[in-house]
């Protein structure tokens, strides 16, 4: 791995075992980009790919010089006015009212490792041989600003993360109105996009379409990074499948307003761009000050969108989770809200604990309603303290030593960032929401949202966790948010200051959640937002785990988790098995095929435990102790999907431990087919030259060669539902010693 510079071509080249980024100073001083992709030897002169020449309505940088125009370049942080007509990377408004910009390169640092972004979520390194780092300084002359664009690459990954930063030593002041992460021109079209859309209870669907002349993207305005849109983009080759082909991903390490977009140019260039959403967003810079934007990250792989995966996977297992939990088994948990909503008396939480130390869970999860007033959604939050001592006599510290005293941990939920009307916090607090003075806030839930990007707000809300916390033996926290963002206007900010409000917000989170982690390194976050709306790398890294969806219908959550795994490592999904009639789609799934899906995720129990017939409770003894036995192999083992239920009537997928010596493989039939044929299911990633066993008959030795290229047999009499709706099944293989 390495990152060199060439004085006499202008010319770098970041480059690993696996990828080449190659840049180019333009002859206008800007930076273009020659090339991104697989690995090629490195060179001294790569020049011959700044591609130019005489076209009609061009628009150049010199008179008579033919040859270079920005807009049939590859620029690497194109900005707008100048003759590149596509989508600029940023825009700033001078005093004058002029969004015209010359950067030209001004210097730049090579260094080992990789810098913290302050204040933001990133990926980092362990020790200094594990990235290498580029920052090159462009300076505007006339307002004196700095651009610097800031690259790493990392040793083990084909991984490249991008951020930027403006710096203003000038006199003016200049407003940023738009800043992105990363921008990317590609020499052609020929590509389709992936992105994960959806909806509550319908997370992260994959949707694929062919990239067209014109622009095509996605975004989320809603102040998180939402369920409708996950802030990733990938293009793929149309022949690419999930294991070969060409791919690069591009995700933004974010929580809050994003846009990812593919721009097809008129000669068949495509810009890729991933950052803020422009909308709304402004930030001014006095002398002196500056602005980062979030990191992203850029994966190049040939080995399909399966082979992207792996590597997103390994990056934020290992890179960007961090932290006690970061490489801890995570405890199989059990929440009451499924059970029993708000509504719940300390007997009946007692009651379901008891029954779920029994059956061998670790982790006892009290949901909404234990704070304040909350009888139910329209009052308490804000007040995160036990106001009704009929519910909870002994307040969280009596039912979290009650829990302790079974021998399991004890987790509790908030949603700091919200508040109901109703509570004490509004009534002494009436002007810390999102919202203009003069305006009526829109309710969502009930509830509205605090202004996090005010300090005071966030130390109040930390000074209310904090005591809670340390007050009581509380391991997990659920961090909770539960509407989207409007009115997002701050009483605390000028005017002009408005455009921060957002990107201020989510440092205001980030800061919360930080300061947390310090004050209690051991307690276990999980990220949620009615279910899985700010699933997001941003969240990654201060929560190990993320409430997947609210949706955990088996059937739903194979489409979810499926979808969610383009990016997301299993090590952050939370799982849960819940009752039926599932209380999101009203579908009756086998009790086996709930766990067998939650199975491949943070595995936990979302019903009432205390009312299991004696077989169920045989049945949930059993998945716990087989969830115990295999979690560690699911929480690092690489992921393959195997069988797309976006695409066909079974879905599957596998997991293999890293030495290749164990697998798990999860195969669901949605609906049940009569006659149907034989079914065989080609398995991936195992040791070919080794022998493995596979638990449902351990009287056969099986190739690994053979598993993957003839694929393993499914006998319908070993399914959970005999073939018909909703039948799966989970098979162990090891390999011969
Ligand atoms: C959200 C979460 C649920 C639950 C409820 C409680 O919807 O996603 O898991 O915590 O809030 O109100």
């Amino acid at each position: 791995m390495a990152v060199k510079y060439s004085e006499q071509s202008k010319e770098f080249h970041l480059f690993n075992g696996q990828i080449s980024y190659i840049l180019q100073i333009l002859p206008n001083g800007a930076v273009g980009n020659l090339y991104f992709g697989k690995r090629i030897r490195h060179k001294e002169d790569f020049s011959y790919l700044l591609e130019g020449g005489s076209r009609s309505l061009a628009v150049y940088t010199k008179e008579r010089d033919y040859f270079f125009s920005p807009q049939y370049s590859r620029m690497e942080y194109p900005c707008v006015g100048t003759g590149d007509f596509r989508e600029p990377a940023f825009e700033l408004r001078q005093e004058n009212g002029s969004r015209i910009t010359h950067f030209q390169y001004s210097s730049h640092r090579i260094y080992k490792g990789k810098e913290k972004l302050e204040g933001l979520p990133a990926l980092y390194v362990e020790a200094e041989p594990e990235a290498e780092s580029l920052e090159i300084r462009l300076t505007d002359e006339a307002l004196n600003l700095d651009c610097i664009l800031k690259y790493s690459i990392f040793r083990d990954f084909p991984a490249i993360t991008r951020s930027v930063n403006f710096s203003n030593r000038g006199e003016e002041r200049v407003v940023l109105e738009r800043v992105l992460s990363a921008s990317v021109d590609f020499a052609d079209s020929a590509y389709e996009s992936v992105q994960l859309s959806g909806a509550w209870a319908r997370e992260r669907s994959v949707v694929v379409r062919t990239l067209e002349q014109g622009l095509q993207g996605i975004g989320s305005r809603r102040g998180s990074s939402s369920a409708e849109q996950n802030p990733f983009l990938a293009i793929k080759r149309p022949y690419t499948n999930e294991r070969s082909g060409e791919v690069y991903g591009f995700s933004l390490i974010y929580s809050g307003n994003h846009i990812e977009q593919a721009e097809v140019d008129t000669c068949g260039m495509t810009r890729v761009q991933i950052g803020i959403h422009p909308d709304g967003f402004e930030w001014p810079l006095n002398r002196g000050e500056s602005f980062q934007s979030p990191e992203a990250v850029l994966v190049y792989s040939e080995q399909g969108l399966n082979g992207m995966s792996q590597v997103f996977h390994r990056l934020y297992r290992t890179r960007l989770v961090r932290g006690y939990w970061r490489d801890r088994e995570r405890p199989i948990l059990i929440n009451n809200w499924e059970a029993t909503g708000p509504e719940f008396t300390e007997e009946k939480l007692v009651e379901i604990a008891i029954k779920g130390k029994e059956l061998g869970i670790e982790l006892f999860v009290l949901d909404d309603g234990w704070f304040g007033n909350r009888e139910d959604d329209c009052r308490g939050l804000g007040d995160w303290y036990v106001k009704n001592m009929d519910k909870l006599p002994g307040g969280i510290q009596g039912i979290a030593e009650k829990i302790n005293g079974l021998g399991m941990k004890f987790g509790l939920w908030f949603e700091p960032e919200m508040v109901n009307k109703d509570s004490d916090l509004y009534r002494s607090h009436p002007d810390w929401i999102l919202c203009p003075p003069e305006r009526t806030p829109s309710p969502s839930r009930n509830q509205y949202v605090l202004d996090f990007s005010r300090s005071e707000v966030v130390d109040y809300i930390y000074r209310m966790m904090e005591a809670v916390l340390s007050q009581a033996p509380v391991s997990y926290v659920k961090w909770d948010m539960n509407r989207y963002m409007t009115e997002c206007y701050s009483r605390a900010k000028k005017p002009q200051d408005q455009g921060k409000v957002m990107h201020q917000y989510i440092l205001g989170v980030y800061g919360l959640y930080e300061r947390l982690i310090q004050r209690f390194p051991e307690i276990l976050f999980e990220s949620c937002s009615s279910g899985g709306a700010r699933y997001d790398p941003g969240m990654l890294y201060y929560a190990p785990q993320v409430w997947t969806s609210d949706d955990t219908d088996a059937i739903e959550r194979i489409k979810i988790q499926y979808g969610t795994s383009y990016v997301y490592p299993l090590s952050t999904m939370g799982a849960h098995v819940s009752e039926v009639p599932n209380q999101q789609v009203g579908r009756v799934t086998p009790f086996e095929t709930r766990a067998n899906v939650a199975m491949f995720g943070v595995f936990g129990y979302e019903l009432d435990l205390s009312r299991l017939r004696e077989e169920e409770a045989r049945i949930v003894r059993s998945q716990i102790m087989f969830a115990k036995r295999h979690r560690r192999l699911i929480m690092t083992g690489d992921f393959y999907r195997l069988s797309s239920p976006f695409q066909g009537n079974d879905g599957a997928w596998m997991v293999v431990s890293e030495d290749k010596r164990e697998a798990l493989v999860g195969w669901y039939r949605i609906s049940g087919i009569p006659n149907g044929g034989w079914i065989r299911v080609k398995l991936a990633g195992l040791a070919p030259e080794r022998n493995y066993i596979l638990d449902s008959d351990e009287s056969v030795l099986y190739g690994g060669d053979e598993l993957m290229n003839v694929g393993m047999v499914i006998k319908e009499r070993e399914l959970c539902n005999s073939g018909g709706d909703y039948s799966s099944r989970i098979y162990f293989l090891k390999s011969e010693e």
